[in-house]
């Protein structure tokens, strides 16, 4: 709805269920870990972290998350991440080229049982370059990082990353996710033999919602998030119940009050 700033729209598709992409995007720990580099090294660094602090709350459109940005990206900040019902993803940064807002969003759109579509739409104030990844060659209809085909780019042997994928150029972050949650399992993850850990609780979060959907329809309900009123369209809810916190938290870290 805003008309300042810079977007960029790309998609591409990508095997395995949309849940469990959907999940790969929730799990934001995984950024020190997937994403890292220098692993021999960093890996030390991120064992002598506390344990990370992860928030949530229920809300119309799904589960706002707050968790501790030293597992993001090993940097000070929270980061904030939404789950918008049935299956998007949004992750909400401050923007480097000085504006207020970045935001990152993500829709997995199912295609059948074991393929989906990923949309991603991104948004910064300010800035040029088509906003936030602009740096990146374009991936409409095509994912032109290493895939399956190429065993995602991995070598155990030459790259110090804990997927063997490496972290740079920026744009391997693509092959890092799509290997993660391509690879668990086809046409759908078997959850059956799952292990979730303590920190997992925000993909039970985002399931126990899913199901209550599947049960509203069953009964003749809408499921959470449904919009039916052009009236009630438009409203911006992505910041938790406190907007200006995100901002607060940003400023805090960047020790500016
Ligand atoms: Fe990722």
């Amino acid at each position: 709805m805003r008309e300042d700033g810079t977007r960029r729209i790309t998609w591409y598709p990508i095997t395995g269920g949309y849940l469990q992409h959907v999940e790969g995007a929730l799990d934001t720990v995984r950024g020190a870990y997937l994403h890292n580099g220098s692993w021999s090294t960093n890996k030390h660094d991120l064992a002598a972290l506390p344990k990370p602090n992860i928030d949530f709350k229920e809300t119309a459109y799904g589960l706002w998350q707050r968790g501790d940005k030293s597992h993001a990206d090993m940097s000070e900040a929270p980061i904030y991440t939404y789950f918008i019902m049935p299956a998007g993803f949004l992750r909400l940064g401050a923007d480097a080229g000085g504006g207020d807002t970045q935001k990152i969003q993500s829709f997995y759109l199912p295609v059948d049982d074991g393929h989906c579509a990923r949309f991603e739409v991104t948004f910064q104030t300010g800035g040029s370059g088509g906003g936030p990844g602009g740096g990146r060659p374009p991936h409409d209809g095509e994912l032109k990082y290493p895939k399956a085909s190429d065993d995602f780019g991995r070598n155990y042997d030459g790259v110090d990353s804990i997927s063997g994928i490496p972290p740079t150029p920026r744009g391997y972050f693509r092959a890092q996710d799509t290997m993660a949650t391509e690879t668990q399992g086809f046409p759908v993850v078997d959850r059956t033999t799952e292990h979730l850990g303590a920190h997992d609780f925000i993909l039970t979060a985002m399931r126990m919602m899913i199901l209550m959907g599947i049960s509203d329809v069953r009964n003749g309900l809408d499921p959470k998030h449904v919009i039916r009123d052009p009236q009630e369209n438009g409203i911006v809810c992505i910041r938790g119940e406190d907007p200006l916190e995100f901002f607060r938290a940003e400023r805090e870290a960047l020790g500016v009050g």
